[in-house]
């Protein structure tokens, strides 16, 4: 019988790989037995943490095209066909500007917009052909209780990781029919990674404030999440939005 959750013989990209929630996913998946792509615009990270997993360090914006299309030719070139994307990386602000949406300039909205939704959307459009010919994928988006409830001064944030959750339901019902192809979406609240420096200590507490369980969540419990999502035993969840936010969403 196979291993539960088993990722023996897939290829795994997983965005933002190089640090916080991305790096545990790494270390999770590979764990499992993914062959890990670590797509990280820091090429110090892409290559510490696929250092540490075995796997293969992919330097690049994923709002750039051409580092997008490169990337996934030399994941595919070294490791074979994408099985697993995990679309991790993104921004909470622009320069830690975390003001009331009349304060912002319009380059705070783009900078934003730009990596959590049409990076995203790049990085799918880049593996989907791949995993339609083969008739399997798992696709699995990280979103924010954010895109959920709107978080007061993180308009462009909030509206991003909404975006990023329906994006995930019209996808997954396109794909219907194409094979055996989930794609689902997280929503976690605050995990203690770095991205909490581009938010003032009242933003985070604020946020913090409406966790029942009273405490940040931690990387690897978003990690464990991920997994499931990226295996097998996930075959009958698609086009949704699970929540790791310590209760605090209501639906
Ligand atoms: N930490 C939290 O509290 C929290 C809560 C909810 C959702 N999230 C989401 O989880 C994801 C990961 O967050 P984190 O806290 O680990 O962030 P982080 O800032 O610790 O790490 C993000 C990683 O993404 C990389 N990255 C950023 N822009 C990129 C780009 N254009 N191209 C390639 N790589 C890029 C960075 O270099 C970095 O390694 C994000 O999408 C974030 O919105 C985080």
């Amino acid at each position: 019988m196979t291993a539960q959750f088993s990722l023996a013989g897939k290829v795994a990209v997983v965005t933002g790989g190089g640090q916080g929630i991305g790096e545990a996913i790494c270390r999770r998946l590979a764990a499992a037995g993914a062959k890990v792509g670590v797509f990280d615009m820091s090429a110090d990270s892409a290559k510490r943490v696929a250092d540490a997993v075995g796997g293969v360090p992919l330097v690049g914006d994923i709002t750039k095209e051409a580092d997008v299309e490169r990337v996934f030719s030399e994941i595919v070139h070294k490791a074979g066909p994408v099985d697993v994307l995990v679309n991790n990386a993104g921004v909470a602000s622009r320069k830690g500007r975390d003001l009331p949406i009349w304060e912002l300039v319009r380059e705070d909205w783009e900078f934003v917009m730009n990596i959590n939704v049409t990076g995203l959307v790049l990085c799918c459009k880049a593996v989907l052909p791949g995993m339609i010919a083969k008739g399997y994928g798992r696709i699995v988006n990280i979103a924010s209780i954010a895109g959920k409830e709107g978080n007061p001064k993180m308009a462009p944030y909030s509206a991003s990781k909404a975006a990023v959750i329906c994006l995930t339901k019209s996808l997954a019902k396109e794909l219907v029919g194409k094979g055996d192809i989930c794609v689902n979406s997280v929503a976690p609240a605050v995990i203690q990674t770095p991205i909490l420096d581009q938010l003032s200590a009242e933003q985070v507490n604020m946020m913090l404030s409406k966790i029942p369980l009273g405490r940040t969540g931690k990387p690897d419990e978003v990690a464990a999440l991920v997994h499931f999502l990226a295996s097998n035993d996930c075959s009958f969840t698609t086009g949704q939005c699970l929540d790791i936010s310590g209760g605090r969403a209501t639906y």
